[in-house]
């Protein structure tokens, strides 16, 4: 008997291809070599010199790794000067650093919730949002995307302990939650809040403060936020904002905290100098918005049906999978880098393509994406949504 185990991976591989669905590690240059509206670096910031001097200087002090968890000796007085600094320019009690994004959201949500627990957790929430809704071992409701309505019903049926879970901006329509009316709905159920503010840090609120202190829910006592530090702040990273016992809570339980090494020194530094490049220049934010809204009134104006931007994702739909695919492709030919969802990143089934609107972008630059995207379009792009 032949030792063959991994001959089901060769059949949905082929699945995969005839489905159009293959993906491609495709490594880019240190330098853009297109125009970029792919990439998350929403401000501007990841190539800025005082960042990147504040993320070298990091690494020759501290070393290029943080040599260990963070309970052991993963933290440095950097990251506790991050910690105050995020939950300062954010306006929440306390924050907790961890090593991206995708953990602090594990983190939060298994730490917060657990068995006999709910977790209502909108359909369009981001894939880390749905893992650490797997890993909880809470009942976790899926509901409807934006509708508060039965994210209060979903809790009305429970009665115990719950937590209502959102992405601030949601990644693939670049569309905003109702976050007054999601803790409007958590008050009555005592539920708490947890908001991804993944794609909100940097473009909303005042200065960038991030989508909570925009609705005036930041550092309200039953709201928690997750950060990623790798799109507006242009490092690496994650955190979780909220009150100083939740954190407290996070540094004894959560798992993606105790188990996982300390977020690298450089990615801390840099993020630490990003932030004080936009408490300097808290126009950039706005301008991400403005370029977001241009981009948008733009495309639709020479008839491609894009969703209307609350922050700086701008998604164009795409007649098909491939379609967008190719769409994509002639794009970065034509010298415009812009992103590409499709199944199963999409929860819709709806391949779009994904544009970011990036602070500074000039108008000429603006111009000359909008063209391409135009230009390169598939025939049918402005009318057939579905696939
Ligand atoms: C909404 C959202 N949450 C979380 C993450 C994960 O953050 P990180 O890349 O830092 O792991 C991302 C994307 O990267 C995201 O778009």
């Amino acid at each position: 008997m032949p030792f063959t185990p991994f001959d089901w991976i060769d059949d949905e591989a082929r699945r995969r291809a005839a489905a159009g669905l293959v993906r491609t590690v495709r490594p880019r240059g240190a330098r853009p070599e297109s125009l970029d509206l792919a990439s998350n670096d929403y401000l501007g910031l990841t190539r800025h010199p005082e960042v990147t001097a504040a993320a070298a200087a990091a690494a020759h002090r501290w070393g290029a790794g943080s040599t260990g968890s963070r309970l052991v000796t993963g933290s440095t007085a950097l990251h506790a000067d991050l910690e105050r600094d995020l939950a300062d320019f954010c306006g929440f009690e306390a924050a907790l650093v961890f090593s991206s994004g995708y953990a602090a959201n594990l983190a939060a949500l298994t730490a917060l919730s657990g068995r006999g627990s709910l977790i209502v957790s909108d359909a369009g929430n981001h894939a880390s949002i749905v893992d650490g809704c797997r890993l909880s071992r809470a009942e976790t409701a899926v509901v409807a995307h934006a509708d508060p309505e039965a994210v209060a019903k979903a809790l009305r049926a429970h009665g115990g302990r719950a937590l209502v879970v959102t992405d601030s901006v949601f990644s693939v329509d670049g569309d905003a939650a109702a976050l007054p009316d999601l803790a409007e709905a958590c008050r009555p159920a005592n539920a708490a809040l947890l908001v991804d503010d993944a794609h909100g840090l940097g473009v909303l609120g005042e200065g960038g403060r991030g989508a909570l202190a925009a609705a005036g829910l930041a550092g309200r006592d039953g709201v928690v936020a997750t950060l990623t530090l790798s799109k507006s702040l242009g490092s690496q990273g994650g955190a979780v904002l909220g009150p100083a016992r939740v954190i407290e809570h996070l540094v004894n339980t959560a798992r993606t905290f105790i188990f996982d090494t300390g977020l690298a020194p450089a990615a801390a530094g840099g993020a630490l100098g990003a932030l004080g490049v936009l408490r300097r220049e808290p126009e950039r934010a706005a301008r991400a918005r403005q370029v977001a809204a241009a981009l948008h009134t733009r495309l639709t104006a020479a008839g491609l049906t894009a969703v209307r931007p609350d922050a700086a994702v701008v998604s164009v739909r795409a007649p098909s999978a491939d379609a967008a695919v190719r769409w994509a492709a002639d794009c970065r030919a034509a010298g415009t880098a812009v992103g590409c969802f499709r199944p199963p990143s999409v929860p819709d089934g709806v391949s779009r393509l994904r544009l970011t609107a990036r602070a500074d972008l000039t108008e000429e630059q603006i111009t000359t994406a909008v063209a391409t995207v135009v230009a390169t379009a598939p025939r049918q792009a402005g009318t057939d949504l579905s696939g």
